[in-house]
């Protein structure tokens, strides 16, 4: 570590003893970010972590719409997002008024809402779903005439798992787009003792190549447990970090080094620190919004 870092480490450290201030920290960022976490986790941990926690200010390392989570299921306290710019381009994908004006097409139609989605999307959706329990919170539902927004390839999995049809919103992860089946066949020939883990945002064809389709807390959890030595990562580069800091007897193979979530790398420790000397940026959702968001996300929170 260098100097520099260990200086605005301890500074860090004494401002979030000040501010009664919390750190969380998604599995994507950059690891000296994820060493000054309190806790490290996938979008459901994180949003598990921002409701109980009795901290004063969650600084939140991830994207807007994680931070807006935070703030939905806790209004009490300051949510701080370092850099304002670190947003998720899936999200941005859909907008309020392409999604009522689908739900007057598609009348009686439940929408269920990925957790990428601006809180103004939630409010519009009937339940809310992360990566990890999407399948769970499909089948919830029954056999009902469900509208899945907005990533098309995380609700092609979750239908084809479920045996249910599903509406699907276009959407799609640019950084997930990356990773081709190819990549899986190719890394599989160069170690063939190897797993393949992929997220299900990749595209249909790169989940069939794969053995293991998880969210990123699935990996994680994957990782620890059982016998499996070597492991094909299909996702954001980021988790190998982790991967490897929790598992330093495994190993783990980027499935190609292009899957960056630019976005996700917008914050520096240096953005976290001065997040916190000026409290900012705030996130807030307007109150009437918050509370239709909160019951479509506390209705995933008792199935999760
Ligand atoms: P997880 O919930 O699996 O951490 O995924 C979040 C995300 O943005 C994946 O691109
Ligand atoms: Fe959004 Fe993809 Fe980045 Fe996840 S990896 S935050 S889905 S752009």
């Amino acid at each position: 570590m260098t100097d520099k870092n260990t200086e605005i480490i301890g500074e860090i450290t004494r401002l979030k003893k000040q501010r009664n201030a919390v750190i969380l920290v998604h599995n994507y960022q950059r690891p000296e970010v994820q060493d000054i976490a309190d806790f490290v986790g996938d979008s459901l941990e994180l949003s598990q972590k921002a409701a109980k926690t009795d901290a004063g200010v969650i600084v939140f390392c991830g994207v807007h719409f994680m931070a807006e989570t935070a703030y939905i299921v806790n209004p009490g306290r300051t949510i701080l997002l370092p850099d304002i710019e670190s947003g998720c381009p899936m999200a941005d994908m859909i907008t309020t008024e392409v999604l009522v004006a689908k739900k007057k097409e598609l009348p009686g139609v439940t929408v269920v809402c990925y957790v990428n989605s601006s809180a103004a999307v939630k409010a519009e959706s009937g339940i809310c779903c992360t990566s990890a329990n999407a399948v769970k919170v499909v089948q919830s539902l029954g056999n009902k005439e469900i509208l899945f927004v907005p990533d098309q390839y995380l609700g092609q999995w979750v239908a084809e798992k479920t045996g249910y049809k599903m509406h699907l919103w276009p959407g799609f992860c640019p950084a997930h787009m990356k990773i081709l089946p190819q990549d899986i066949l190719d890394k599989k020939k160069k170690y063939p003792k190897a797993v393949a883990l992929v997220h299900p945002e990749c595209r249909p064809e790169a989940k069939t190549a794969a053995d293991e389709v998880l969210s990123t807390g699935g990996m994680i959890r994957y990782a620890r447990g059982g016998s499996v030595k070597e492991m094909i990562i299909g996702t954001e580069t980021g988790i190998i970090y982790r991967l490897q800091k929790e598992n330093p007897g495994k190993t783990f193979i980027p499935v190609n080094d292009k899957v960056v979530c630019p976005n996700m790398k917008r914050i520096t420790l240096e953005k976290v620190l001065w997040s916190l000397q000026e409290l900012k940026h705030q996130i807030e959702v307007p109150e009437e919004t918050r509370v239709r968001a909160l019951s479509a996300v506390e209705r995933m929170l008792v199935i999760a």
